[in-house]
C-alpha cells in the first residue's frame, strides 16, 4: 500500500537514529514507490541551517545507510520536499514557523496537512515538545486531516515515569494517534512468528507446558557502548531492551491466537499474556547482571565499560542482564522463560529457542543416546534469518547411536524477495495509520510492572559482575540456569 498525502517532521535530526535509520528508511520507501507524490520531510533542530544544509545531511545519510541503490531521480524527487526549521524546543516562534511550514507544504505540495511528528529525542524533552505541538495548533487534527506522534523508546525508566509520560502525551494526542516505536516488531522474522504459529497445524498443539521444557530468548550484541554514555549510563541492558524488544518477543511467542489480525485483536492478546507474566523468584538466583570488562575481542583490544568515554568511573550500569519469567496461565504454568541480553558478547545474534521436554522413555541403551539433547525449535531473528529444528537421528553405522541433527529454513534460500528494514515498515505504517505493530500504553506499563521488582532488587546490590569481552556473560548467568539443570544455548 502506498501512503496517502502526508509529511513527516523529525525532531532530533542530528542524532544517530535519524541519520542511520530514519532518513535512509524514508529514501528506501521512496525508492520502492511507497511514498505519495508530494511527500515532504521536515527537520527541526537547533543548528543554524538552511533547507539545503539539512538536505545535505539527508543526502549523506542516505548514501551511507540506505538499503536500496542510490538513484538520482528518486533522490531529486525526495529532495524537493525537504525543509528545515531552526529552533530550540522552548522557542514559541520556532514552533509557529513549523506550523507555517506545515501549512505551506499543504499548499505547495498537496500534503493535505497530514503530518506525523517523530520525536527522536530524549524522553526528558517529550513534555516540552508535546506542549509546543499543542500550543502551536500542530497537534490539532480535523475531520479530514490527521496528526500523529511517533515516540521512540525509552518509554520511561520505570512504571511510575512511564505513566507520567503516557499522561503527558495522551493529554495532547489521543491514544490512536500515538505510535510507540519498538523496531523489533518491524522485523520480518518477528512477524513471521505469527505465521509460524498460526498458519500451521504442526506447532500449536505442542506449544504449551505439556511439551515445552523452557524458552530462551537471546539478544546478544558484540558491540560495546562507546559514544552512547549519554543515553545508556544509568539505564542499562534491562531497560534498554528487555522492557521492550524482549518482552514483545515473549508476548508474541506465548500469546493465544488472536481472533483476527486487526490491531485491536492482536494487542488484546499481547496485553493478556503480559498481564500473566511475572518474575520467577528468588531474584538472587533467577536473575543475573554483568558489566563488560576491558580485554581482547576478535583480535582487538577493547575498553571496559568504565573506561568508555562519558560513563561514570563507578558506574553500576549493567551491560548484561538475564531474567527468569513465568507466564502464569494454563498454557504455560511451570515453563520458565529465560531472557538474556548483553553487549560485547561472543557474537551478534537474536533468537527465540523453544526447548522441548525429553521423550518420556528412550528404548535405547544409555550409551547410545549420550549425545542426544532436547528437541528445540529456534527462530533465528537475526542475522542469518530463519528457523532451525533440532531433533535426534540415528548415526549411520551398525550400532544404534542417536545424535542431534538440525533441519534449517533460511530466508536467503527460500525467498527471492528482500526484507524491508524494520524502520521502513514502521514509518510506512505510521503514514498509513496502521497501528498493529506499535505497542499501546497498556503494554508499555505492563512491561514495566514485570521489570520493576527486578530493577528494585538490583538497585540494592553493588556493582554488576564483570565479564570478559567476547564471552557469553558473567558466571552468575550460567549458574542461574545450571541451578535448574539447564544450560544456555551457544548460538
Ligand atoms: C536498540 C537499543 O533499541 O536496539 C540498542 O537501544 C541496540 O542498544 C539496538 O543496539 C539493536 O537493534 P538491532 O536491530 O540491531 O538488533
Amino acid at each position: 500500500r502506498i501512503a496517502g498525502p502526508s509529511s513527516l517532521v523529525i525532531f532530533g535530526v542530528t542524532g544517530d537514529l535519524a541519520r542511520k535509520k530514519l532518513m535512509p528508511a524514508i529514501y528506501d520507501l521512496a525508492h520502492r514507490g511507497l511514498l505519495p507524490a508530494g511527500f515532504s520531510l521536515v527537520g527541526f533542530a537547533r543548528r543554524d541551517w538552511e533547507h539545503q544544509d539539512f538536505g545535505e545531511l539527508v543526502h549523506d545519510s542516505v548514501k551511507e545507510h540506505a538499503r536500496t541503490p542510490f538513484k538520482e531521480s528518486v533522490w531529486n524527487r525526495l529532495a524537493e520536499g525537504i525543509r528545515f526549521v531552526q529552533g530550540t524546543f522552548d522557542d514559541d516562534d520556532a514552533f509557529d514557523r513549523l506550523a507555517q511550514t506545515v501549512k505551506d507544504l499543504d499548499a505547495e505540495r498537496g500534503t493535505g496537512g497530514n503530518t506525523a511528528f517523530y520525536l527522536s529525542i530524549p524522553p526528558s524533552a517529550f513534555p516540552v515538545v508535546t506542549k509546543q505541538l499543542a500550543r502551536s495548533g500542530l497537534a490539532d487534527a480535523s475531520d479530514d486531516t490527521w496528526r500523529r506522534v511517533v515516540i521512540e523508546k525509552p518509554f520511561g525508566r520505570d512504571l511510575k515515569s512511564a505513566k507520567e509520560l503516557n499522561e503527558i502525551v495522551n493529554d495532547v494526542f489521543p491514544e490512536e494517534s500515538v505510535f510507540r516505536i519498538d523496531h523489533y516488531l518491524g522485523k520480518e522474522t518477528v512477524q513471521n512468528l505469527l505465521a509460524l504459529r498460526f498458519a500451521n497445524q504442526l506447532f500449536e498443539p505442542i506449544w504449551n507446558a505439556n511439551y515445552v521444557d523452557h524458552v530462551q530468548i537471546t539478544m546478544a550484541e558484540d558491540i560495546g557502548l562507546g559514544g552512547r554514555a549519554g543515553y545508556y549510563d544509568g539505564i542499562g541492558a534491562a531497560r534498554d531492551v528487555i522492557q521492550n524488544h524482549l518482552l514483545q518477543l515473549l508476548a508474541l511467542t506465548a500469546m493465544e491466537e488472536p481472533v483476527s489480525f486487526a490491531p485491536r485483536a492482536l494487542r488484546a492478546e499481547k496485553v493478556k499474556v503480559l498481564s500473566a507474566t511475572k518474575p520467577l523468584g528468588p531474584l538472587d538466583e533467577t536473575t543475573a547482571r554483568g558489566q563488560y570488562a576491558g580485554g581482547w575481542q576478535g583480535g582487538m583490544k577493547v575498553p571496559g565499560l568504565l573506561q568508555e568515554g562519558g560513563f561514570a568511573k563507578d558506574s553500576t550500569t549493567e551491560t548484561y542482564a538475564a531474567v527468569t519469567l513465568e507466564v502464569q496461565n494454563r498454557r504455560w504454568a511451570g515453563v520458565p522463560f529465560y531472557l538474556r541480553t548483553g553487549k560485547r558478547l561472543g557474537r551478534r545474534v537474536t533468537e527465540i529457542a523453544v526447548v522441548f521436554k525429553r521423550a518420556p522413555h528412550l528404548p535405547f541403551d544409555s550409551t547410545s543416546t549420550e549425545e542426544l539433547g532436547q528437541n528445540a525449535l529456534v527462530i533465528r531473528v537475526q542475522p542469518d534469518e530463519g528457523i532451525t529444528l533440532r531433533f535426534g537421528s540415528k548415526v549411520p553405522g551398525t550400532t544404534m547411536e542417536v545424535r542431534d541433527v538440525t533441519m534449517d529454513f533460511g530466508y536467503g534460500h527460500a525467498f527471492t524477495e528482500s526484507s524491508p528494514e524494520a524502520y521502513e515498515r514502521l514509518i510506512l505504517d505510521v503514514l498509513l495509520g496502521e497501528p498493529s505493530l506499535f505497542p499501546v500504553n497498556e503494554e508499555v506499563e505492563l512491561s514495566w510492572e514485570i521489570l520493576d521488582p527486578i530493577l528494585a532488587h538490583w538497585a540494592k546490590k553493588g556493582a554488576p559482575e564483570a565479564y570478559p569481552p567476547g564471552s557469553w556473560g558473567p558466571p552468575s548467568a550460567d549458574e542461574m540456569l545450571e541451578r535448574t539443570g539447564r544450560n544456555w544455548r551457544r548460538p
